[in-house]
Parts: structure tokens; C-alpha cells; sequence
């Protein structure tokens, strides 16, 4: 991918890029729904990220080009006020974190862009929050704001798709893709962001397992169930669901409802908590016996999941028998299932899916077995990132 992006570089704007930086997707091991309303989350960084090769301009002019997007190109001045152009919506992503990038540095400089990336979009693998932190990283690398830190890098990026996309997501998506840690996944502490990692056992692989069923965020229900939580969280009289035991939710008088989609996020903190424990503790037996809690809590109690998914989270945890976990991953409503499994358990489980599995439109699951990974950076011109050289 740096290979393409600094050659597309060339030819785009007429000699080379100065630097190359990515920013790695995610998946989310356990923690689902929790972020924001202040509360737990352990989710990797991943081996399929956004790659962009930059060079800073002496004006302020910025020139993107979307090599994947057939090198559709957005171009914009920083002294201007930054508005949606038309429905390009891949430039609602840089437009949105350069706008949030000149409200902490009045001076940033323009930069030239080339932008590639790897991460299934739809899928819930976060491929705009890959973006939109990659962007980040090239300002900074390309010498605009050098004092950010990853973690007010991430909010940056929270900030630019809660008001210039309109999605009302949480950090997690951005923090992990700018602090994760190689070889592990990420407790995050989603009141005041601190962020430890957890070594995944040696033996472990992570597997994701795409249901074919295409999610949108902003088209979801995803605004929705964040207002039922607020809304519980106010009759409760508490500032977020993080702070609410189950005893109290269940004799608060809560319409059922509201109530079930309480409990789901007071029971998955407490899931989380315990998964870090024993992932840290190499115990993929009880990890598995915490994700099928989880999966049944966002089917039954979050109402998130669809038929498609619920077969395919069903059709793996009976395949690892009790040996590896599976849930559904992400915001919900279609996207990937993830599995944490022993190593030598992998090509079963790649069977079983090929074999027993259709999405409703007949399709094949699409399987990548990834690698948990560093968070966003520069890269040298040694590095290769992500599959697609
Ligand atoms: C999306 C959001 C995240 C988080 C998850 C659900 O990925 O972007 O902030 O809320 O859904 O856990």
C-alpha cells in the first residue's frame, strides 16, 4: 500500500511524497455500546489501516487524491470554512479532521495527499475512524501540530465525525487506531482514556469473519439506542450508565425497554473488566464463556444483531466447542463477528464458515485471520503496512 500511495504520489503531483504515515482499523474483542456511556472497552488495532503519502506545501491549500476511489480528488483551502462538498462522502472524513486540526493549531500548514487503504468498509472494521486519524498523522508528520498527543489526536477525530459526518459515535474507535499496541488489545477506560494494554496469549489468533450483511452507522440505529442510554442514565440520576449496578437498574422502574438496553451495557462493563483479566491471564476458556454472554446480551437485551450474524457467531462457537469464543463485533446491524481461538483451531473454523455459511443474498463469508497492531504513525520507507503491498 506505501508503495502505491508514493508511486500514485508521484504521478499526481509531480515528484515525490516527504513521508508516509497509516493509521491501522480495529476490531473490538469484548466491550460493545459501552463507550459512550463512560465505560469499558478491549478492543485491537489490526493489520489493514488507511496509508497516506504526504508533502507539506508552503501555502494552505490542501490537494487529496482517493486512489481508491478511482483518484477522485477534493481540494480546499484552510483559511476558508470547511463545508460538506456534495455527496464525495470519503472527503467529509478530511475535510472534517483538517477543520478540527486548524481549531487546535490557526496555523496549519497546507499538505499534498495521496490516501489508500485496506480496511473493508461497511464491515464495522472502523475504515473512517482509520481515516480520519490517518489524516491526523499526516499533519503532524508532515510538521502541523507536533504537540498533539495520540489520545488528543483521537478526540480530534471523535469530534469530526460527532459534528462534520454526524455520527454520534464513541472513542473508541479513534483511540485504539491511534495508541493500539502490537501484540495486544487495549483496556480502555472510556471516562478519562486511560488506555492499558493486554497481551494476547502467544497461542491465540484473532479471527474476524465479515456476514456479507453491510452496516451503516449513520443509517443505523445506533443514534437511537445511544438516546434510550442517556435517557436511562437521567432517570437513573447518574452522569453515565458506568455508573449504575444492576441492583439498582433492576428496582429503578424503568420501562422494560429502556431497561434491557441498560442492562446490556451495566452487564458488558462488567464483562469487560473480567475478559482483560483473564485474556491476561491466557484463559481462553472463560474469554469464550464472557463472549457468548456478550453476544447474547446485544441479540436479547441491545436488540443489535441480525439472523445472518447471530448463524454465523452460532455456527463458529460450536465449531471451537468451548476451546475459543465468538460475538459480534462492532456498532451492529450486519458487519463482522470476532473469534479468539487457539492457533491450531483456525483452519476448522475456516471450514466450518466456507462450508455451512451464506450471507441472505448467497454470499461467502470473507475471513481474515489479523494480527493485533501498533497504533498511527510514520512509516519508513522499509515498512510495508497491511496486506496490499
Ligand atoms: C461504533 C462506534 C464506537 C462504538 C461502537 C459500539 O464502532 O464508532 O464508538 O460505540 O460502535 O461499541
Amino acid at each position: 500500500m506505501q508503495k502505491r500511495a508514493e508511486a500514485a504520489f508521484i504521478s499526481s503531483f509531480g515528484s515525490s511524497s516527504t513521508t508516509s504515515v497509516h493509521a491501522p482499523g480495529r476490531v473490538n474483542l469484548i466491550g460493545e455500546h459501552t463507550d459512550y456511556n463512560d465505560g469499558f472497552v478491549l478492543p485491537c488495532a489490526i493489520d489493514r489501516g488507511t496509508v497516506i503519502a504526504v508533502r507539506r506545501r508552503t501555502d494552505r491549500r490542501v490537494r487529496v487524491v482517493a486512489l481508491d476511489y478511482g483518484g477522485a480528488r477534493d481540494e480546499f483551502d484552510l483559511t476558508q470554512p470547511l463545508t460538506p462538498e456534495g455527496a464525495v462522502h470519503w472527503s467529509h472524513y478530511v475535510r472534517g479532521m483538517a477543520e478540527q486540526l486548524v481549531s487546535f493549531d490557526p496555523s496549519l500548514p497546507g499538505l499534498d495527499m495521496v490516501i489508500t487503504g485496506d480496511v473493508p468498509q461497511g464491515a464495522g472494521l472502523s475504515s473512517s475512524a482509520s481515516l480520519e486519524v490517518a489524516v491526523g498523522a499526516a499533519f503532524r508528520a508532515a510538521g502541523g501540530t507536533p504537540n498533539l498527543d495520540p489520545t488528543q489526536l483521537a478526540l480530534l477525530a471523535q469530534r469530526a465525525e460527532n459534528e462534520f459526518v454526524g455520527c454520534q459515535c464513541g472513542i473508541m474507535d479513534q483511540l485504539v487506531s491511534a495508541r493500539g499496541v502490537a501484540g495486544s488489545a487495549l483496556l480502555i477506560d472510556c471516562r478519562n482514556l486511560t488506555t492499558m494494554p493486554v497481551a494476547l496469549p502467544e497461542d491465540a489468533a484473532v479471527l474476524i469473519a465479515h456476514s456479507m450483511v453491510r452496516r451503516g452507522l449513520v443509517d443505523s440505529h445506533y443514534n437511537e439506542r445511544r438516546e434510550a442510554c442517556a435517557a436511562a442514565a437521567r432517570h437513573l440520576g447518574v452522569n453515565a450508565l458506568r455508573d449504575v449496578t444492576l441492583d439498582q437498574l433492576e428496582t429503578s422502574g424503568l420501562p422494560a425497554l429502556t431497561r434491557r438496553r441498560a442492562r446490556h451495557v451495566v452487564t458488558e462493563n462488567s464483562r469487560t473488566l473480567r475478559a482483560a483479566e483473564v485474556l491476561a491471564q491466557g484463559d481462553l476458556a472463560a474469554m469464550a464463556a464472557l463472549m457468548a454472554a456478550s453476544h447474547a446480551s446485544m441479540r436479547n437485551d441491545f436488540e443489535i444483531t441480525v439472523p445472518a450474524v447471530d448463524r454465523l457467531v452460532e455456527l463458529i462457537t460450536d465449531t471451537l466447542a468451548g476451546e475459543g469464543g465468538c460475538r459480534m463485533t462492532g456498532g451492529g446491524f450486519g458487519g463482522c463477528v470476532v473469534a479468539v481461538l487457539p492457533r491450531r483451531r483456525v483452519a476448522a473454523v475456516e471450514s466450518a464458515i466456507n462450508l455451512h455459511y451464506r450471507s441472505p443474498e448467497g454470499l461467502a463469508s470473507k475471513v481474515f485471520v489479523c494480527q493485533p497492531s501498533a497504533g498511527a504513525g510514520a512509516l519508513t520507507s522499509q515498512d510495508e503496512f497491511g496486506a496490499n503491498t
